[in-house]
Parts: structure tokens; sequence; C-alpha cells
């Protein structure tokens, strides 16, 4: 390895061994932060010629070689060989050094890889952030135009997976977007504490130069700098965090999947996927495999594994940087972009689902999920609720026995399991009342649910 291309040549006399030097190489995945780090340099630079360790021509080659760096790589692939550096940041620097000689040999003055690394993951990850972003509002907005293409649709709700009580579709599609409206409040807090600025931390006891920590990251649009430069090139809680959030979004698509995939089999029915996100099987013509969504059910934990791996890697590490923290770059890489694919493919899935309304209506009709609305009735006829639950019990036992609903069962038949039951007690089994009791906040009332459609809509506007 020549030296244009190695860090730190000066201290050493013999050969490194080939095995490990590509042991030891990141480029093959860290020339992910080939733009964070070009980005990172300009702002560095700008800051060693303010300190006037650079003079104004030097610092304007510099930059101006970084931008050719830049673009070169933007336009060809083949710029970066893998095979020839130990990181982006050497890539980088070598680039310059072959474009400027001895200029660019100055740009590493007050700065190290530890301030450098970190600062680019930071930059690259903001980004990612505001993407991911952006991919949860469409998966939201998915939602939203398929319950309000489906307003009068309902669907059984269900605990344990027995059937429970009707909900509106509606209301089910609402859930999920709380869920996914949390993840966005999550990915902004986390973005908070990504967007401090670690350079100017240097190895790990500060630059001995007067740059201007201050206006470099208003520069690079960081929020704050980091107030311990030690901490601030041994940190990598915001990797955590930021894993910890993808994994909670895979949670959500996950449960989503499951949920999708169960209520499109035929034993269910209610869903059907398109035939744009499911493939067939290369032996039984007959079948639709759901592959999309077993696929985001899949991988929701490879993610979580990278949380595992991260913090594991942490855990016994003594400050500051120590090299096992170059493994922190692909389990957020692979985190992100596992992530950003499963909430593109989710959105499609739901952009394209069917409903069989007629289908999930019979099923929200049926299975007794009425019971609790004839405890409720006996409760306003005076009987204490403990003595309802136990009667609507026995009535439950004698429609199974007579293979009915509650609805079905004549009047006598009711009476002679309580006499506080009259005439009225029909109008109180019908799906539409069952759905209208339902009108407390959160609860699954169609007027309740327009209104919470219109609050969803609004909160995407924000
Ligand atoms: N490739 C390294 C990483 O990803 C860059 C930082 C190297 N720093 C060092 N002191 N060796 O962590």
């Amino acid at each position: 390895m020549d030296d244009s291309k190695n860090l730190w040549g000066g201290r050493f006399t013999g050969e490194a061994d080939r095995g490990f030097v590509d042991f030891n190489r990141s480029f093959g995945f860290d020339r992910r932060l080939f733009a964070a780090d070009v980005r990172g340099s300009i702002g560095h630079c700008n800051s060693l010629a303010s300190a006037g360790v650079l003079t104004a021509e030097e610092a304007t080659k510099i930059k101006s070689g970084l931008e050719t760096i830049l673009e070169r790589g933007i336009a060809d692939a083949g710029y970066f060989d893998p095979t020839e550096f130990e990181d982006v940041h050497s890539f980088v620097e070598s680039r310059l050094v072959e474009l400027l000689g001895d200029t660019g040999r100055k740009l590493h003055t007050g700065r190290s890889r530890n301030d450098q690394v970190a600062t680019d993951l930071r930059l690259w990850m903001r980004g990612a952030v505001d993407d991911l972003l952006q991919r949860v509002v469409a998966a939201q907005e998915a939602f939203l135009d398929l319950a309000e293409s489906h307003v009068g649709a309902v669907l059984p709700g269900y605990t344990h997976l027995q059937r429970a009580q009707p909900i509106l579709f509606a209301h089910w599609c609402l859930a999920y977007f709380e869920m996914l409206s949390r993840d966005r409040e999550r990915l902004a807090d986390c973005r908070k504490r990504v967007n401090v600025l670690p350079l100017g931390s240097a190895a790990l006891a500060g630059a001995s130069y007067p740059i201007d920590r201050e206006s470099v990251a208003r520069e690079l649009g960081f929020d704050s700098v980091s107030r311990n430069s030690i901490d601030a090139v041994s940190d990598r809680d915001f990797c955590v965090e930021f894993v910890g959030v993808c994994s909670l979004i895979m949670v959500h698509l996950s449960r989503l999947a499951e949920e999708v995939i169960v209520y499109s089999t035929t034993e269910f029915g209610f869903f059907e996927l398109s035939d744009a996100v499911a493939t067939g099987s290369s032996l039984m013509p007959q079948k639709k495999n759901p592959d999309s969504m077993e696929l985001v059910r899949g991988k929701a934990g490879r993610v979580f594994g990278h949380g595992t791996s991260l913090l594991a890697m942490l855990k016994g590490l003594p400050l500051a940087y120590n090299k096992d923290m170059q493994e922190d770059k692909e389990a957020v890489f692979d985190s992100f972009d596992t992530v950003r694919a499963c909430l593109g493919v989710t959105a499609t899935v739901l952009r394209n689902l069917s409903i069989n309304e007629e289908r999930t209506l019979e099923a929200a009709s049926t299975g007794y999920m009425n019971a609790t609305e004839l405890a409720d009735y006996l409760v306003r006829k005076g009987m204490p609720f403990r003595q309802a639950h136990e009667t609507v019990g026995r009535i439950v036992v004698r429609a199974i026995a007579r293979a009915v609903e509650l609805q079905d069962l004549s009047l006598e038949e009711l009476r002679s399991l309580s006499t506080l039951i009259d005439e009225d007690v029909f109008a109180v089994l019908i799906l539409e009342r069952t759905l209208e009791t339902k009108s407390q906040t959160g609860g699954t009332s169609p007027q309740r649910v327009t209104d919470a459609l219109a609050a969803a809509r609004r909160s995407l506007a924000s």
C-alpha cells in the first residue's frame, strides 16, 4: 500500500498482512458516507481558513478539489475501488492529494477520523431520518385513502383472535395510523440527538486550532455542537436510537402484515391482495401467496438483530474511539434499507388492497358480538353488571345450542332467562346500534371515526 493511500504510514516499518488489510477495510460499506464526508470536509476546510490555518487560496483550491471529487463520485461508480482504500475518509483524502499534492495534505489538520466518522454518520443519518419520515407519511396516507374509500365497511374486532366486538374498518385503519404517528414522533425526536456536531473534538481531547465549531455547525445544518470531546467521539447512542425507532416501525408493519395475511386466507376472506404484490406457486395452480407481507413480517427480525448487535458492540467499550465501532455502519445502513423498503411495499399493498365488504359484514354480524350490548341493556333495566354478564352468558349458551344469533331467539325464550327483557331488546342488538354506542373519544362510532379521519388528515397536513 503506497503512503498516499494510507493515512498512518510513518510509524510503521513492517508490511501489513494482506488478509488483515482486507479485514480492517470498511470502504466496501462506508463509501455510502461519501457525500457526507465531502460536505463535512468542506465545512472543516472553511473553519481552518477562518482560523488562519489555511490561506484563502489554499482553502479555495481544497474546496474546489473536494467538489470535483464529489462530482466524479456521483458520475462514475468506477471511481470507488473497494480494494484500494481503507475507508471513505482515506479515499476522499487520497483523491484530494492526487488532485492537489501537498495542499491536499493540509486538510486533515486539527481533525481526526474519529470526529470525522461521527460527523459523517450523523450527517448521513439526518438525511435517512428525513427520508423515513416521508415514507411513514406515505404509508399513513395510504391508510387514510383506504379507510375513506370504505367508510361504511365493518370488521369483526378480535381479542385472542376470537370474535369480540364489531368495529368500523376505518377504525382499524386508524389504529395503524396512530402507531405510525408515534413512529413519526420518535423519528423527529431521534433526529434532535442525531443533529449535533462532533467535528472539532479531534481524536478525543478536542482540537488544538482556534476553529469556530459553532459556525461549522451552522454551515452543515447542525442544531448544536457536542459539549464533550471524549463523549462526542465515543457516542453511538444515536445509532442505537435510530435502530430502535426502526425496530418499532418494523413491529408495526409486521403486525399489520400478519393481519393482512390472516384476513386474506380463504378461511377469513376479508381482504384480497392485488396481483401486483402477490405471487403464485410453482406447483399449485390455485395459489395466491402474500409474499409481500410475509417478507415485511420476516424482515422485522433482522432489524431487531441490528439493535442487539449495536448494544452488544458498545457495552464493553472503554472511552473513546475503538475500532469495534466500525461495526456500527452496516447495522445502521441495513436497518434503514430494510425499513425504507418495507414502508414502500406496505404502502403499495394498502393502495391495492380489496376489501370484501359483504364478507366482513357477515362476519361482524355473527358470533355473538352483540352480547355485551345485551348485558348493557340489562344494566339499564336495573340489573347489576356482574349479574347481567352471567345472564347473557346463559343466553349465549342457549343460542349456541339452537345454532342461532341472539336476535334470532324469541322474546319468550329470552324472557325465560330474564324477565327484564322486553320487545325493545331487538333494537339494541342490531349492528348499527352496537357501533353507535361506542361514541366516546377514541371509539368506533361512525361519527367518532369520521371526526378521527378528518383529524388524521389535518395531522398529516401540518
Ligand atoms: N473506518 C473507521 C470507522 O468506520 C473510521 C474511523 C477510524 N478511526 C481510527 N482511529 N482508526 O469507524
